[in-house]
């Protein structure tokens, strides 16, 4: 199986999974509306491959475009990172994210049956387990309702490819759930373009570094963890493309339906991770403790047991590699992007 259709392939984990699947002679067909995304990043995956990948812009709600695709591109399977994935902006236009990213998902899979393409890696998120009463989370920890449409749509998304695979068991499925993904491409080529003022935690904090906002809002130093911020499992986005490679390996010896965490094991707190920005921009940021965030969790961090047992996965990269790689992406590959310089 080596024609791979990546759906949101521009988009930051996409570009770095793109990257990967090239290294290792997949033949990869993008499919992306570039509504979060810059077409200039292609031509930077092309430049760090040295190959080429067959791009087509367009939607996966349309379907002449994917009959376009699989009438032509001989695709066996497809990694699905295409979505919207802004928790507040899921809050105030819940129906864009249930159509982009449900009747997307829908819309997709039912173009694969048409064109009898049963295998699938699809991009989930931590957010499916909801606040866990027990630390770390496994795939057997209970999954609870997610407070946001985003999450939401994550949830929903996962039992529909579980009923997929019910349903005909020649599928197959492989979900993996992401926890908190950051850092970029050892180049510093491609990276995350947050659009707007970010939400996320290194992103923010890199734009504090970068003198572009004056600090960040640590949000609540009163939760149960080492120093009372927020604990999380932030991976790198190279090892997350990665646990990519190691799911197609998995579907190519007909898995059926698999359920991976891809995260570290290890939880870092919010003001450990702005000491190792700090560190690797080796400038000081600034912070102010305010309130909890509202929908926040206290601490949230992986079981990656299983992923190591079947796949022979597991994390390579720690925070302090995690920051310098993200730093690098701010002051040179997005720099460049904002400023509508040629890096290369
Ligand atoms: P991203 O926004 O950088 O990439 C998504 C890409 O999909 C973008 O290039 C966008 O233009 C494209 N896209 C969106 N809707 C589309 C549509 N209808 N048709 C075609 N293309 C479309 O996001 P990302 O961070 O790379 O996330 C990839 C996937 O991983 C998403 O499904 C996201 O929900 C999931 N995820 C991300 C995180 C994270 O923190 N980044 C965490 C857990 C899960
Ligand atoms: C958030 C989403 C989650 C999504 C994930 C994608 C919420 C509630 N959850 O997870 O659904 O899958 O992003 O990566 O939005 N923090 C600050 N100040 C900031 C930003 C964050 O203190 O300006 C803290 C948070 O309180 C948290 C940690 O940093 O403790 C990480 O936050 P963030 O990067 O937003 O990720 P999550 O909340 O884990």
């Amino acid at each position: 199986m080596r024609n791979i259709l990546v759906t949101g392939g521009i988009g930051y984990i996409g570009s770095h999974t793109t990257i990967e699947l090239l290294e290792k002679d997949y033949n990869v067909v993008i499919l992306d509306n570039l509504s979060n995304s810059d077409i200039r990043i292609k031509d930077r995956i092309e430049i760090l491959s040295g190959k080429k990948i067959k791009f087509y812009e367009g939607d996966i709600l349309d379907n002449s475009i994917l009959n376009k695709i699989f009438e032509g591109e001989n695709i066996d399977t497809v990694i699905h990172f295409a979505a919207y994935k802004s928790v507040g902006d899921s809050v105030k236009m819940p129906l864009e994210y249930y159509n982009n990213n449900i009747n997307g998902t829908v819309n997709l899979l039912r173009a694969m049956k048409r064109y009898d393409v049963k295998n699938i890696i699809f991009s989930s998120s931590a957010t499916v387990y909801g606040e866990a009463k027990v630390m770390p989370v496994s795939e057997k920890t209970p999954l609870m309702t997610p407070t946001n449409p985003y999450g939401k749509t994550k949830s929903m998304m996962e039992e529909i490819l579980t009923d997929v695979y019910k349903s005909d068991n020649s599928w197959n499925v492989v979900l993996l759930r992401y926890f908190n993904p950051v850092g970029a491409h050892k180049s510093g080529l491609i990276g995350e373009m947050p659009n707007g003022i970010p939400n996320n935690l290194m992103p923010y904090i890199s734009k504090v570094a970068a003198g572009e906002l004056e600090y960040i809002s640590v949000f609540g130093d009163d939760y149960k963890t080492i120093d009372g911020t927020g604990v999380r499992d932030y991976i790198h986005v190279v090892d997350l493309a990665s646990g990519h490679v190691k799911a197609l390996n998995k579907i190519e010896e007909k898995c059926g339906l698999k359920i991976y965490n891809l995260g570290t094991g290890n939880g870092y707190s919010v003001l450990q991770v702005i000491k190792a920005f700090e560190k690797a921009a080796n400038k000081k940021i600034n912070y102010k403790i305010v309130e909890r965030r509202s929908g926040d969790i206290g601490t949230c961090y992986a079981d990656p047991k299983l992923a190591k047992e079947e796949l022979g996965w597991e994390a390579k990269y720690e925070i302090d590699k995690m920051c310098e790689d993200f730093w690098r992406w701010q002051c040179t590959g997005l720099k460049s992007l904002i400023e509508d310089e040629v890096l290369v």
